[in-house]
């Protein structure tokens, strides 16, 4: 599968295709209703956000072989290290190797920009992602908590980059 799909990462807001993204987005983040608390902050995501997002952090895309994008990930220059967010694949082509394609192709830009350490945030019930980015050389790192909540409500993943 992965064979077949380019990434892509686009330099100007005319190559972004911002309505299919936030189509990916609500797609791949609906199976989190009813599970994660507070909500996902995927479900409220619009067109201006990422176009505000895209100004300021860098975007992958994965592109399929019609040239239709498939998933993406966002990456937020945070000084010394990086920190990824909104990664999502197509729900109709999950489990092809797109997610992991997507983590690596971040990873590896962030360590040639001499980033110490890829972060992200986790909600807690989430094992199934949990378990991926463990996967994928992430390790929990500490907890967070979201406002008005006295629970810990995701964990904070780190994982070190290293330049070949
Ligand atoms: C999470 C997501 C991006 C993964 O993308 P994907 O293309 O489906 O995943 P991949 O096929 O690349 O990942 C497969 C790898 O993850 C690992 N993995 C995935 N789910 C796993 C699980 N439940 N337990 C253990 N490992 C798991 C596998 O080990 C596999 O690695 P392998 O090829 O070495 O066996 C995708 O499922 C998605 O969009 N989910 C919804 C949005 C979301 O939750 N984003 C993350 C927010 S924190």
């Amino acid at each position: 599968m992965t064979s077949s799909i380019e990434i892509t990462v686009p330099q100007v807001p005319e190559n972004v295709p911002f309505e299919r993204l936030v189509e990916i987005l609500l797609a791949a983040f609906a199976f989190q209703d009813d599970i994660v608390d507070p909500p996902s902050s995927a479900k409220s995501v619009t067109v201006s956000e990422l176009q505000w997002r895209f100004a300021r952090d860098s975007l992958f895309l994965a592109i399929d072989p019609s040239g239709k994008v498939v998933g993406q990930i966002w990456v937020e220059d945070i000084g010394k290290d990086a920190y990824l967010y909104k990664l999502s694949v197509d729900p109709a082509i999950k489990g092809g190797g797109i997610g992991k394609a997507l983590v690596e192709t971040a990873c590896d830009f962030a360590a040639k920009r001499g980033k110490e350490k890829m972060r992200l945030h986790v909600r807690v019930e989430l094992e199934d992602n949990i378990a991926f980015f463990r996967s994928r050389g992430f390790e929990i790192a500490g907890e967070g908590i979201h406002d008005g909540y006295d629970r810990p409500t995701f964990w904070k993943m780190a994982r070190d980059l290293i330049v070949d």
